[in-house]
């Protein structure tokens, strides 16, 4: 009706759709879901951070022989992307598991296991399957949701809630970006305030307050990932490379392209390259490759170069000022994003590949904020 229009319009303000709203408000959501859990005190004053939901359970969870993220869809994303700093700054073992695979499987799950339950919605039957399985073999159970009250919420022992606010578009944009602030601040809730660890911490802390302002710089990339999206707007498939922090972010790129612009996509573990992936290389194929620097940058200079030499049609991803370094080539297109704390990164680089989705599916005239087939909340197995 007319009046549902008009509600509709206003939601969603001077946006075209959900889906570019929520990708635009990441700077306000990334905000709310830090508030009053970072504390930055005076020079002698430690930085630490405050999750009240988790904090009579801490102990427990330091003393878990094993961490276990379950997920699915961007949340389980999410969770990959946060993975390296838990193991860091816990020394605890994490491990990944998808939530139907789980289940099927009937994997081992112990009472010394921290299960960690990722789930925008609380919602999803997989997720909440899993989450039941845990509970029957007595893991303890954290819940990640973005959902006040929901199942997950309700029925795990205990939890963050990610506080990005309501999110409407199908595909999930700054629940992403949040669920991995959140799970950057349950690593440093988790890892011990050991003096060893104090100058890392007060990076991350420092780079958490400063993230958003950061994503603000990044937004800035809009009308390039148009371009970037007139470019492609033909192509049949889109491979994404990366590794180490940024794994995660290959898949969730490849993810947001494929469930929205319906293209063919499929994220990649650099690492892997030269086990299979190395075939489909030739002078059609866009392939973007996440170079930012951090520890594997090196190794993602010598990815580009074997790339390169196969002819492949590449987009980089790189720190603002490393154009030069990592282009081999003029015809080599070049993303520059601001630099930030290691593990953080993530969050700054997967925001114009949601950009570069979201663009590509308004140009080949698909249905943004309801993709076929596809569903919000997916309560049924
Ligand atoms: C569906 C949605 C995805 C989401 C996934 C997991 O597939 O379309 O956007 O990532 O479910 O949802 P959850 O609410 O558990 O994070």
């Amino acid at each position: 009706s007319f009046l549902e229009m008009e509600v509709e319009q206003i939601n969603k303000g001077k946006y075209e759709h959900y889906m570019q709203k929520e990708i635009h408000e990441q700077p306000e959501s990334l905000t709310t879901s830090m508030r009053g859990r970072l504390l930055r005190g005076g020079s002698c004053k430690a930085k630490s951070v405050l999750l009240g939901g988790l904090k009579d359970h801490l102990k427990t969870i330091r003393r878990s022989r094993r961490i276990v993220f379950i997920g699915c869809g961007t949340s389980y994303n999410a969770a990959l992307a946060s993975r390296p700093i838990l193991e860091e700054l816990s020394g605890i073992p994490v491990t990944m598991e998808i939530a139907s695979d789980l289940v099927d499987r009937q994997g081992p799950i112990y009472r010394e296991d921290t299960t960690v339950f990722v789930s925008q919605s609380g919602e999803t039957a997989d997720t909440l399957l899993a989450l039941e399985y845990a509970l029957e073999n007595g893991a303890l159970c954290v819940g990640i949701t973005n959902t006040v009250g929901s199942a997950i919420a309700r029925n795990t022992h205990c939890g963050v809630h990610v506080n990005a606010g309501c999110e409407i578009g199908v595909a999930s944009t700054k629940a992403y970006t949040s669920q991995i602030v959140v799970m950057v601040m349950l690593a440093l809730a988790i890892g011990g305030d050991t003096l060893s660890s104090q100058g890392r911490r007060g990076a991350i802390i420092d780079g958490l307050f400063e993230l958003p302002s950061k994503v603000k710089e990044v937004l800035k990339l809009d009308e390039e990932m148009k371009d970037l999206a007139k470019l492609l707007i033909a192509e049949q498939s889109l491979l994404v490379f990366g590794r180490g922090y940024n794994y995660a972010t290959a898949l969730e790129g490849a993810l947001k392209v494929k469930e929205v612009a319906l293209m063919h996509s499929e994220g990649m573990l650099a690492g892997e390259m030269k086990h299979g992936p190395l075939a489909l290389v030739d002078e059609t194929l866009p392939i973007v490759v996440i170079a930012t620097r951090d520890s594997c940058f090196s190794k993602q200079q010598s990815v580009i170069q074997q790339l390169h030499a196969r002819k492949g049609r590449l987009i980089v991803l790189c720190t603002k000022g490393d154009a030069a370094s990592v282009s081999v080539s003029g015809s080599c297109r070049v993303i520059e994003v601001p630099q930030v704390e290691d593990c953080l990164q993530p969050v700054i680089n997967i925001v114009p590949l949601q950009l570069l989705a979201y663009h590509l599916t308004v140009l080949r005239g698909y249905n943004v904020d309801q993709p076929r087939n596809l569903a919000k909340s997916v309560t049924t197995q």
